[in-house]
């Protein structure tokens, strides 16, 4: 149906959020069929407790709109509104048919069996999702544009066309959310002898767990990898999919979503879709749970479960097996995440009997080691602790080290330069130490060295420039311990004098607090029982100490 431009003003628009604007591609190109909507109440309610649609069709993960109240009190039902993307762009109408507030408890017990907020799921729904959600029909205006890697962009018909046309009959779907070594490599060749099938790699590029590669880095490995399947008996294609993390239930929807590709069979290996360790140090879910209620729907489900158990690699014979194959007493190797992590810090060779030498200069390219990577050097202080003396030290010792670029942001350069208009209020505060904390981010990325000197004196807003910052390079916190009475008794500004007088509001440590960082990386002293020399040596031995600089 079309809408006269006047019409369209008048209309109401949500703008969808990344994990809405997936959802949204999912239900509009048919994967999550037969959902064709955001679920209402009345589906909601019946997914969660039955894992079922009220039709009775499997679906186990609720699929809702979830908006602020704001723009819930200015919308009925019956009424269509306009889904856009960030950028303004339409995406599709919905009409509206159902408003509700959800039990965020019931949702999280019911659906994901905790309310651990170490679950991305639980940490989505009770930190970052809106408390309202809507659901309803949606109708396409146009598909999410993307500008990456167009031709693996495949929609459920597009990929059945191209089964069809290839003759395609026994076909078994890997879905993955890292790049591909030689473990599942193994387990994709033979699910494929097996059961005389092609393969359907169909890595998800939508969301999946913080702190992954990249998609971008994954899609070139999974690039290398295609070629070595035999010819045209492997297709390669990206799914746009928002991952919950959600373990068995999860499982189940990647199967669903495989069965719309065309595909009559799909891998499920060890701890399908696990969302890591709860706050005990436990696993959400068992090994197994997810092969387990695949195995109890598998007359309903249509797409047939090739259950795997965990890859290592049997040195003796150069070869992998299964966990299960491996005798008592035979040796077997594996590199878990965190091993690969230290080697890639580290620069080390990735063995090759764990991966591909191609994909291996991939990851190598996105993670340099860390005498390459960006870094942030973070101080804080009290106003004359010696932040600012040791930071220009420390920059002379940088530029004389010579690796990479180095900026200094000092306290000073930046309310000049970037926060000329901020006071002392904790809201300025906060708003200059973030921007401290963005151009950071900016100069750690492109793997330079950002040196910042603020006095940051709120935990808070350290703690949000550690998470931006950490995700792209390094950080390391500098507490310049020097007490109170010290920088008072130094009082170089002469502002502890004008603040003692009244004449200088909210002054830190005088009117206005500074909290101590609780777990610094460095901690130094410049009560003067050390040279400001010392105290920069002593930083930049640290920071060689810890892999930054190389010796
Ligand atoms: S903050 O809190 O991190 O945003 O402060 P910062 O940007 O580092 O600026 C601190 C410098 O501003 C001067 N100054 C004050 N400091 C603290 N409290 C109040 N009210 C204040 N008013 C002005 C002071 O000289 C600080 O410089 P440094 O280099 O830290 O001595």
């Amino acid at each position: 149906m079309f809408f006269s431009e006047e019409k369209l003003k008048k209309e109401k628009s949500w703008v969808l959020t990344d994990r809405q604007l997936c959802d949204c591609e999912m239900i509009l190109d048919g994967s999550f069929k037969p959902l064709n909507r955001f679920m209402t109440e009345q589906d909601y309610n019946s997914v969660i407790n039955n894992m079922r649609l009220p039709d009775n069709t499997l679906f186990p993960i609720p699929i809702i709109l979830d908006v602020n109240k704001e723009f819930s009190n200015t919308i009925s039902i019956g009424e269509k509104i306009i889904l856009r993307e960030k950028e303004g762009f339409k995406i599709a109408y919905m009409t509206i048919e159902s408003i509700w507030i959800p039990n965020f408890n019931e949702e999280a017990e019911l659906v994901y069996g905790t309310k651990d907020i170490l679950h991305p799921a639980i940490n989505y729904l009770y930190n970052l999702g809106n408390e309202v959600y809507i659901g309803g029909k949606i109708e396409k205006i146009a598909m999410p544009n993307h500008y990456d890697y167009r031709k693996y962009r495949l929609t459920p018909n597009e990929v059945k066309f191209k089964f069809k046309k290839m003759n395609w009959n026994r076909i078994v779907a890997f879905q993955t959310r890292n790049p591909l070594h030689r473990a599942h490599f193994e387990m994709t060749i033979r699910s494929m002898e097996d059961f005389d099938a092609k393969l359907f790699l169909h890595p998800v590029v939508g969301m999946t767990k913080a702190g992954d590669v990249d998609h971008f880095t994954r899609v070139r490995c999974y690039e290398h990898i295609i070629k070595k399947y035999p010819r045209n008996e492997a297709l390669l294609s990206l799914l746009p999919l928002a991952m919950r993390m959600g373990g068995p239930r999860e499982a189940l929807l990647h199967a669903i979503i495989r069965k719309n590709y065309g595909c009559t069979h799909i891998i499920i290996g060890r701890d399908h879709a696990g969302p890591g360790k709860n706050k005990k140090g436990n696993s959400f879910y068992g090994p197994y749970d997810a092969q387990d209620l695949l195995s109890e729907h598998k007359n309903e489900i249509g797409i047939e479960m090739v259950p795997f158990e965990f890859m290592v690699y049997s040195p003796k014979i150069n070869k992998y097996k299964t966990l299960d194959e491996i005798s008592s007493g035979e040796d077997y190797q594996t590199i878990s995440g965190t091993e690969l992590r230290n080697i890639l810090d580290k620069g080390d060779e990735i063995p090759e009997w764990f991966s591909y030498p191609e994909v291996s200069k991939e990851l190598k390219k996105t993670t340099p080691p860390l005498y390459k990577r960006g870094f942030t050097i973070f101080f804080t202080g009290l106003s004359g602790s010696g932040k600012s003396t040791i930071a220009n030290g420390l920059l002379i010792k940088f530029l004389e080290e010579g690796s990479r670029p180095v900026t200094l942001l000092d306290g000073d350069i930046i309310r000049t330069h970037l926060s000329s208009e901020l006071g002392f209020s904790k809201e300025h505060r906060s708003l200059n130490i973030q921007r401290i904390g963005f151009v950071a981010s900016e100069i750690t990325k492109n793997g330079g060295i950002a040196i910042c000197a603020p006095i940051a004196p709120y935990e808070l807003d350290r703690k949000v420039n550690r998470k931006l910052i950490s995700k792209v390079g390094g950080f390391i916190e500098v507490f310049v311990n020097t007490s109170l009475e010290k920088c008072e008794e130094r009082d170089s500004k002469g502002l502890y004098k004008l603040a003692r007088e009244g004449k200088i509001k909210k002054f830190t440590g005088i009117s206005d607090p500074y909290e101590k960082p609780y777990s610094p990386d460095i901690i130094v002293n410049s009560d003067g029982s050390k040279l400001p020399g010392e105290l920069v040596d002593q930083i930049f031995q640290n920071i060689l100490t810890m892999g930054y600089i190389k010796n």
